[in-house]
């Protein structure tokens, strides 16, 4: 804009324009303690204001609290904050609210397993809801990381180790928190979290180091974080791990080159808790006051918890080392976001403007989402689906079938248990008197050494036409910093499997996990397996749903389940490598002659004493019914730089039942200036089939879409061959090809 067009305008009264120039009106009156006290985040007194942060509050020191969520509180918070600071600035008041707040839904990895965008917005806007109603206007989700170690315990809070996918249900999330309105009632702050790269923690272990190569960052870590800011996701927290020698909080690559300078984004970054602090920790920098200074110029606007930039950013701009001009922008940063959410217009909340917690609207909106989240690993001899009429008994056998609060997850500060409703209830609910149910533990926990409990679940199986056990972990072994080094099932699980498989029985196993297993041993044993995640409040009817045949399963893997720990990384989208393990190559140790000659045993990528194909691949899930895909084709035959492609197969229902079916799109990029994965998912629909329907699924495909970053470290469209598949998983084998030309 021109200097004469700025003075011949008329004063902008909304718009963009109108924010920039009362977050520049504001910043004019505000001292540089004032500013710097904008970028604290510090805990709340959990329901009441204590004495400390009240005078805090009133100094201008604090910028947002954390953990509040009595709304009686908030308000008095917010007030102190208006009436009796200075300038009168409103707090943002920050939650995890992860999936779900009262109401709670599967966990997002779960969610992730429905393949459904709009199930996944409807989870995040009921949760903001709830959590607005108690005075929240910021959540710290989605999560967003890139998961592909099932070791690490935070992959439950993930959408799995696609980037499509992630992102388009990252970018749901998104939607479903802000709305379409952010400062409307109702509608919260969303923040992508953690950038960047936390995902790839070396051996799953939490808080571990990531060595992550720019490219790699950028084709495979990066793009569900753009999905966010494309989506208008309104802050990001970073990471507390280093990532590749510089720790994500003071990396400025991520955030300042590429969030801000590439992505144009222009919200607020946050810091994660005492991940500022921890710069030092790190050895990174040799004390608070260097951690603020890198923190700062690197891009992070608020400091949660810890209190470096509160002792030491004044002073670093007295000492000239920081510019009032960087702290004048990350100030902007804050107050744009607060101006966005209205906060200045309506601090205060009026729970009765929006629903109640746990409505039953919200209680069904969890049910349907637990259904949809549910996968169907194995079905052998169609145990299932279960008939209420021609069953006399059935065992629900387990620690996990009737706990009200293991089925929550990890991440549910403000689940409550009070709602949930457990599988053995719902089985109860739905079999009547018509079936018998026999109930027993078997083990305490699922971590438990001891047998004492198998007899009483021997003797439940049988009495009983066909057992249901409810096995995988509680949710206290997944999530922040609960990380396993060996993910088969814990504790007496297995041999719990053994005793109850000696019955002859028909075995089905409802796994209640908040990560893959390892099950190689176990899925032999089993009949049916149906992955239930940590499928919150209404867990147990949506399993009972699904067991009985009300519900017939659509869920489909958004991660990969190895068939042991040791061979992890296993993911879809791995490189084909120069070797590749084949069928005809693979050799297994129990195979290989005594003596044999070095040479003798192929020479390929495998490992001898397992396979080199996982247990179940992404993008698996079985249905009642059963679906064929053929005809896959493109037209037009090739790809112009400036052009669109439709990719189309047929699907059919080739079973007599109705069915809905995840249609997935892969391409393989057959040569690049790097090497490309061997898959890569592009596209997904959800596509309901009466039983033999037959249907055409299309999917457009631009350049764009096949772009990526090459040596250079920047977006590359080439030339060239591509094979495209469209099928019910990642190891579909139905594919066509086209070539993109110049
Ligand atoms: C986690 C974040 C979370 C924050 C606030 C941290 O320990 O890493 O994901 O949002 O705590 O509770």
């Amino acid at each position: 804009m021109t200097e004469s067009m700025d003075t011949e305008q008329a004063e902008p009264t909304s718009g963009s324009a109108f924010l920039e120039e009362r977050i520049r009106t504001l910043l004019q009156q505000m001292t540089l303690e004032e500013k710097i006290g904008q970028m604290a985040q510090v805990p709340s007194g959990g329901g009441h204001l204590p004495h400390h942060l009240r005078e805090a509050i009133q100094r201008g020191q604090v910028g947002s609290v954390i953990n509040e969520v009595d709304v009686a509180t908030v308000n008095e918070l917010q007030r102190t904050a208006v009436e009796e600071s200075r300038l009168g600035i409103p707090l943002l008041v920050g939650r995890d609210v992860i999936h779900g707040f009262a109401t709670v839904f599967p966990i997002p990895l779960g969610q992730a397993a429905s393949w459904n965008p709009r199930l996944v917005e409807l989870g995040a806007r009921i949760a903001a809801h709830e959590a607005a109603s108690r005075g929240v206007n910021w959540t710290f989700a989605p999560m967003i990381d890139i998961s592909r170690d099932p070791r690490w315990g935070r992959i439950a809070e993930s959408l799995g180790e696609d980037p499509f996918l992630t992102g388009s249900l990252g970018s749901a999330m998104v939607r479903g928190f802000q709305g379409e309105d952010l400062s409307a009632p109702g509608s919260i702050a969303a923040c992508a979290k953690h950038f960047a790269g936390y995902g790839a923690s070396e051996s799953g272990k939490d808080y571990n180091t990531t060595n992550i190569p720019e490219g790699e960052l950028r084709n495979v870590y990066l793009p569900p974080f753009q999905a966010a800011v494309d989506a208008g996701v309104a802050s990001i927290m970073t990471s507390f791990s280093d990532l590749n020698g510089v720790p994500a909080t003071a990396n400025t690559l991520i955030l300042q080159q590429i969030l801000r300078d590439e992505w144009g984004f222009d919200g607020l970054v946050v810091s994660d808790w005492d991940s500022i602090h921890q710069l030092a920790v790190h050895g990174f920098t040799a004390g608070d006051r260097d951690s603020a200074f890198e923190a700062a110029t690197a891009g992070v606007d608020m400091e949660m918890a810890s209190q470096t930039y509160a002792h030491h950013l004044a002073s670093l701009v007295h000492d000239g080392r920081m510019t009032i001009e960087h702290i004048d922008t990350m100030v902007s940063n804050i107050l744009r976001t607060k101006f966005r959410l209205g906060l200045f217009d309506t601090p205060y909340t009026d729970p009765s403007m929006l629903p109640d917690i746990a409505a039953p609207e919200h209680l069904a909106a969890a049910r349907h989402a637990a259904v949809e989240s549910l996968v169907l690993l194995k079905n052998d001899v169609r145990v299932l689906p279960l008939s209420a009429e021609s069953l006399a008994s059935v065992a629900v056998i387990g620690p996990l079938a009737d706990d009200p609060q293991e089925q929550l997850g990890t991440w549910i500060f403000d689940g409550d248990a009070r709602h949930s409703v457990t599988a053995l209830q719902a089985i109860r609910d739905m079999v009547g008197d018509r079936v018998t149910v026999h109930h027993a533990r078997g083990v305490d926990t699922t971590r438990s050494h001891d047998r004492s409990g198998f007899d009483d679940a021997v003797r439940a199986a049988e009495q009983s036409d066909v057992v249901v056990m409810f096995l995988g972990e509680e949710a206290i072994l997944s999530g922040e910093a609960h990380c396993r080094a060996d993910i088969a099932l814990p504790g007496n699980q297995e041999a719990l499997i053994d005793a109850l498989a000696a019955t002859g029985k028909p075995l089905v196993l409802v796994l209640m996990t908040g990560r893959p297993l390892a099950l190689e041993r176990v899925v032999p044993k089993v009949h049916a397996v149906v992955c239930a995640w940590h499928p919150g409040s209404l867990g147990g009817p949506a399993i009972a749903d699904v067991l009985f045949g009300v519900e017939s399963p659509s869920g489909k893997l958004p991660v990969t389940f190895p068939r042991v720990t040791g061979q992890i990384p296993i993911y879809y989208s791995h490189k084909h490598g120069g070797k590749p393990g084949t069928p005809e190559t693979f050799v297994h140790i129990d195979d290989i002659q005594a003596r044999a000659p070095q040479l003798s045993v192929g020479n390929t990528s495998f490992h001898f004493d397992v396979h080199y194909s996982p247990l179940y691949p992404f993008g698996h899930g079985l249905s009642y019914t059963t679906f064929e895909y053929d005809s896959v084709r493109v037209d037009p035959p090739e790809l112009a730089v400036s052009g669109t492609i439709t990719v189309s197969a047929e699907v059919t229902n080739t079973g007599d039942r109705d069915g809905t079916e995840v249609a997935q799109l892969y391409v393989r990029d057959l040569v690049g200036n790097v090497t490309r994965p061997v898959k890569e998912l592009k596209g997904f629909q959800r596509v309901f089939l009466a039983a033999y329907e037959r249907r055409t699924v299309s999917f457009t495909l631009t350049p764009e879409d096949l772009s990526f970053f090459g040596r250079a470290n920047t977006r590359i469209v080439e030339p060239g061959r591509f094979h495209v598949w469209i099928g019910g998983s990642s190891d579909t084998q139905t594919r066509a090809e086209f070539d993109l030309t110049d």
